[in-house]
């Protein structure tokens, strides 16, 4: 290593003159008492670039905190993965990737990451964002000092270059905050309806159950979906270690005592989203996503809302009692003379004795009119003509499989009907079951 080190201090020496901070002539190496920045030892111990290092960068490492990205990243980021244990190590991995610009210290990579949002109003007073501050101060200082330290600056691309513990664009895209409440409110803010108003904040039902069990029964939060995967994440409804296990699912299938009784079984659209909700969540936090490969496959199905209006098929056959019933409802698309290609909603549930009902989810493909119009407004099916697929699991097909879609093999008919999509228990779409043929 001497030889190399050596040879650097010839081309640092020279290149120090054309630099725009005036760093103080190097001492020779060894002599006692240096304060300046000495090339031959850059980013060992005696640069001022390595102290600064060491008492501003090193104790973000060591931290027990998370930093100021699980402001807006749930997982698979923080400032610590961008650091490693030596200053010449880190500076080059974050040199070598791009993060750092050594003309323009101030306008390097890793300052933008870490400084996003920070003139947010809502971020104020945070934690996060006295956090947000001190990393960015430290590593605006630290960087500075080594683009003016010639021994860093001109450190040769070493033959083993340092790795740092980030993870793929793709994992870290997948864990932001804003792409979970995404997936939070298609997969488990829109089944709010199917636990009727017993969870929901606000509502008279909830008030009534919050007076007899406490403040734990108002999870789906006044404030939405936001306020209300804050108040989950940070619950013990979801098992992190077994996410099956987690009360979001064991209550209201039942497994676990619950004061609602069994609301969902394995397999039907409230546990398949649930299940793939929570799953996701206890994959991030445990860190099981390290390659774009792990992620769950992306989610290409429509946007999900939420309604009070009920559907009833009446008078079933006494051989759908007790089997999951899935109902798929399509538009009349009067412009093409046929029916919608898509289901506009969609419900599913066990059949009861004699008949079956539910509230209904609408569906609208991500980023239609409809899916705007829903998601702006209250969503609503207008009144008209619809068509209803029915499929009963006759088999069990999701109970053994809880990914498994009911299909064809479930189908056991259609039958056309004016819908009116009256909100509300009481004013329930009804369809003769009679109807339904194949
Ligand atoms: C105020 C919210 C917020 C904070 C705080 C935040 N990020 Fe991000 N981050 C985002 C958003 C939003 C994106 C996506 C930006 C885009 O796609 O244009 C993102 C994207 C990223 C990316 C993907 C690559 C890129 O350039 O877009 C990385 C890596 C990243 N952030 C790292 C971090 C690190 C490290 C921290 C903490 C030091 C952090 N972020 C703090 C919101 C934030
Ligand atoms: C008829 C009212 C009712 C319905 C509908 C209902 N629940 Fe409950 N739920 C309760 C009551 C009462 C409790 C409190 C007693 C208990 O823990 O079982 C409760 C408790 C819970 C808890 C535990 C909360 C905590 O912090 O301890 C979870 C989780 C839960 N329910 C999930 C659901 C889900 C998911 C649905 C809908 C798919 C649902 N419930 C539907 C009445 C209901």
């Amino acid at each position: 290593m001497r030889p190399r080190a050596f040879l650097l201090v010839v081309v640092t020496a020279a290149m120090s003159t054309g630099c725009s901070r005036t760093a103080p002539a190097p001492a020779p190496a060894d002599a006692p008492g240096t304060s300046g920045p000495s090339p031959a030892r850059a980013g060992e111990d005696a640069s001022s670039a390595a102290k600064v290092f060491e008492s501003r960068i090193l104790p973000i490492f060591k931290s027990q905190d998370p930093s100021s990205c699980a402001r807006c990243h749930l997982a698979s980021v923080d400032i610590k993965d961008y650091i490693l244990p030596s200053a010449r190590d880190t500076f080059l991995a974050l040199r070598d990737q791009g993060l750092i610009d050594l003309d323009k210290p101030e306008k390097s990579k890793i300052l933008a990451l870490i400084n996003r949002g920070a003139d947010d109003p809502k971020a104020a007073g945070l934690i996060s964002a006295k956090r947000q501050k001190a990393e960015y101060e430290a590593f605006a200082a630290w960087i500075e000092e080594c683009a003016a330290d010639p021994a860093f600056r001109n450190a040769p691309k070493p033959d083993k270059a340092p790795v740092l513990a980030t993870k793929p664009v793709e994992v870290v895209r997948h864990s932001r905050n804003d792409q979970m409440l995404e997936s939070f409110e298609k997969n488990v803010w829109s089944l709010r309806f199917r636990c009727m108003n017993c969870h929901t904040e606000g509502t008279p039902q909830n008030d009534k159950l919050v007076k007899e069990n406490g403040a734990r029964v108002a999870w789906f939060k006044k404030g939405g979906p936001e306020a209300t995967m804050e108040y989950l994440l940070a619950s013990k409804l979801i098992d992190t270690e077994n996410p099956e296990k987690s009360l979001l699912l064991t209550k209201p299938l039942g497994e676990v005592k619950h004061g609602g009784g069994i609301k969902i079984v394995v397999g039907d659209q409230g546990y398949k989203q649930i299940r793939a909700w929570v799953e996701d969540v206890a994959a991030m936090k445990k860190g099981k996503y390290a390659k774009a490969t792990d992620l769950p496959p992306a989610d290409a199905g429509p946007k999900q809302f939420g309604t009070e209006a009920w559907f009833r098929l009446n008078k079933t056959p006494a051989a759908w009692n007790g089997k999951l019933l899935q109902v798929d409802v399509y538009a009349w698309d009067a412009k093409a003379g046929a029916w919608e290609k898509e289901p506009i909603a969609t419900s599913d549930r066990v059949s009861g004795d004699g008949g079956w009902q539910h509230t209904v989810t609408l569906l609208a493909a991500a980023g239609s009119d409809r899916a705007k119009a829903w998601a702006k407004g209250k969503p609503a099916l207008p009144a008209g003509k619809y068509l209803v697929k029915v499929y009963v699991d006759s088999g069990e097909k999701a109970k053994k499989d809880w990914k498994a879609p009911l299909g064809a093999d479930e189908y056991v008919g259609r039958a056309e009907f004016q819908g009116q999509w009256r909100d509300g228990y009481g004013a329930m779409t009804v369809v003769d079951a009679g109807k339904v043929v194949k």
